[in-house]
């Protein structure tokens, strides 16, 4: 027989349905002793919960104000208002589990109402797509499986509310509703009335292609104008008349310009592109917000005119923006009309021309810069007197490319703010180039905090250099598929004579073989910092895992976390599951080990 169950679960259970159904609370709800009270908290679905919170007399949080000093009223109180929060965080994670590492607000209740209202919007968005949809949004069926989470049964009868239609979830949770991402279809004018009750703060818009979603769109974003401060858009394509009306949808009435922090346009297109003008509505937006502090055009198919206008515009308005990204697009030749004559000078003249003092961080990546451009960056760079962050990587700028950076690197280690983070990935260098650079960041003034050469066909000669460089206090250095092989690791082994202040190091893809393991002994012991290393894919073979083990074991890297030893053909041996075992940091295993077969693993070894 089954259990009877408990009269308090009884209770529960009658006072979750009428919290469901009716309008009206039980005043006595309030005056329950505070463990059932919370007991009941913890039982409650979210649409209960919400009206049990919502509908909590002011009186009763005044109640405590009475009784208790004031030093423990706000500790009362706030344990209340904890026991809620706990509530919706416990609700939040039975929900969406995989989600909630991400979330970094403390108000549940919002963050839970938030991506309801979201999942409900995409829900609607796949209806609205298809050729059926008659047209109102408000009127689209939210899926049973959603309105089960909430605590909406099936054939429930529900007051004089139609739970089941969008409109409801946007006009009932709008309100906790800051960030949302819209696909195309739900850029028409009814989702201002639909969000009427939301300030959004952050906008993710998809595919906008059209008029009709670019009206919708900037009807909303005028609603929104007060609180909006980012933007991005993705999948877009972008006539000019269609960046006109969205910039021209910014303006804050309390400002007289927009409050945009954070603008990105990614994976996008702008059409009809003027040679010589940008549309004037985004000069303008490029130019007012002293609030813009990242510019992010990414993948957007720009060419070298656009960037140059981009940033000409954020220079001669002496913009403080401190993230610039025009990663993934097709600008070489951008700066070939800058002009150095200001700089070239035996003493630069600082001062008399604009300058990017706040941007720390600017992105290049993937533009198909040439030699030509790297000589162009190293004057445009002198206008950006505070860079700390610098991505060329994919850019084939060549060994000549980069000799020509050099004397900027040196000059940039000399400021109080210098250059830290450096990225030079694929950028077709040779051994020489790589040297030659080494060579003159190993003597910097203040050295960089992180640097990467990966993917360039360095060879095995490059480890003198290398080693040289490791005893800099470098931090975090990326050489993976560099062509190092056996050789060059022996070298580098011999190359360390003193301490090294690495946290983490990519040595991947070097066909190390054995001396993979000898260079990772004496690291471990050299670089007591340590805390992750990838030495996946160097053919070593099985028994360096026995030199890395004794290394392990008397190493002085003490905050050593994860040490990669994937795409090493080693066959599942009983000895590696102790290996596992044996060697972890906060409980978990520091290697990871090459799982079975690992010859389904694409081995990309290509220099
Ligand atoms: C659209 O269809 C829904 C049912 O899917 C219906 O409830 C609604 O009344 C229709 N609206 C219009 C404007 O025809
Ligand atoms: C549900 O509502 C309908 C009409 O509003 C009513 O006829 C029916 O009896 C109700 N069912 C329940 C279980 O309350
Ligand atoms: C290490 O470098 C290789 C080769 O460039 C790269 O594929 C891998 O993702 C890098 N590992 C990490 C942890 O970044």
């Amino acid at each position: 027989m089954a259990k009877a169950p408990s009269l308090i679960s009884l209770c529960m259970k009658a006072v979750k349905s009428e919290l469901l159904r009716g309008d009206y609370i039980l005043p006595a709800i309030y005056e329950l002793p505070s463990h059932l009270f919370d007991a009941l908290l913890a039982f409650l679905p979210p649409l209960a919960l919400q009206k049990l919170q919502r509908e909590m007399p002011l009186e009763k949080l005044n109640d405590y104000d009475e009784s208790l000093h004031d030093y423990v009223n706000y500790g009362r109180k706030r344990k209340r208002n904890g026991n809620f929060n706990a509530a919706w965080k416990s609700l939040f994670e039975s929900r969406w589990p995989l989600y909630v590492e991400q979330i970094k607000s403390d108000d549940w209740q919002q963050i839970y109402w938030e991506t309801h209202l979201q999942n409900c919007l995409d829900e609607a968005a796949a209806v609205a797509s298809l050729p059926s949809f008659n047209g109102s949004l408000g009127e689209i069926k939210i899926s049973d499986n959603i309105l089960l989470y909430i605590g909406l049964e099936g054939g429930m009868n529900h007051s004089n509310c139609d739970y089941s239609k969008l409109s409801y979830h946007c006009l009932q949770f709008g309100y906790h509703t800051r960030c949302l991402s819209l696909q195309n279809v739900l850029c028409v004018a009814e989702s201002c009335q639909l969000l009427r009750n939301s300030k959004l703060q952050n906008l993710v818009l998809c595919w906008i292609r059209s008029k009709e979603h670019v009206d919708g769109l900037c009807k909303l974003l005028i609603q929104n104008s007060e609180t909006l401060t980012s933007l991005q858009f993705i999948h877009c394509k972008l006539s000019s008349s269609f960046v006109n009306a969205i910039c021209g949808s910014l303006h804050r009435k309390s400002m007289q310009t927009h409050g945009i922090q954070h603008f990105s346009v990614h994976t996008s297109s702008f059409l009809e592109n003027d040679p010589v003008a940008l549309p004037p509505q985004l000069v303008s937006f490029l130019s007012s917000g002293r609030s813009l502090c990242s510019l992010k055009f990414c993948d957007d198919h720009l060419d070298r005119n656009f960037a140059r206008m981009v940033f000409g515009i954020l220079l001669d308005t002496s913009s403080s923006l401190s993230i610039l990204d025009l990663s993934e697009n097709n600008i070489a030749g951008w700066l070939s009309n800058f002009n150095r004559k200001l700089f070239s000078g035996p003493q630069p003249a600082l001062g008399i021309h604009n300058s990017l003092q706040s941007l720390r961080l600017l992105n290049l990546r993937g533009n198909d810069l040439r030699k030509e451009d790297a000589d162009n960056l190293r004057f445009a760079l002198l206008c950006v007197p505070n860079l700390e962050n610098l991505d060329i990587s994919d850019n084939p700028i060549q060994d000549d490319g980069i000799r020509s950076l050099i004397p900027y690197f040196v000059k940039a280690s000399e400021r109080c703010s210098p250059l830290g983070d450096l990225k030079l990935e694929n950028c077709e260098l040779s051994c020489n180039g790589v040297t030659q650079l080494l060579d003159a960041l190993s003597t910097l003034k203040k050295p960089l905090n992180s640097l990467s050469v990966a993917d360039n066909g360095l060879g095995s000669q490059v480890a003198a250099a290398l080693g040289k460089f490791l005893g800099t206090s470098i931090r975090v250095l990326d050489m993976g598929g560099i062509g190092l092989g056996s050789s060059g690791f022996r070298n580098l082994q011999q190359g360390i004579i003193q301490k090294s202040r690495l946290v983490k190091i990519n040595i991947s893809k070097n066909r190390g073989g054995t001396e993979t393991a000898n260079f990772l002994s004496k690291l471990l012991s050299w670089a007591p910092e340590l805390v992750a290393v990838d030495a996946s894919y160097n053919l070593m073979p099985v028994e360096s895992l026995t030199v890395i083990c004794s290394a392990l074991k008397v190493t002085k890297s003490h905050h050593l976390r994860c040490l990669d030893l994937t795409g090493n053909t080693w066959d599942n041996q009983p000895a590696l599951s102790s290996m596992l075992a044996e060697f972890q940091y906060n409980g978990r295993p520091i290697l990871i080990l090459p799982s079975l077969p690992t010859s389904e693993i694409p081995y990309d070894d290509d220099p």
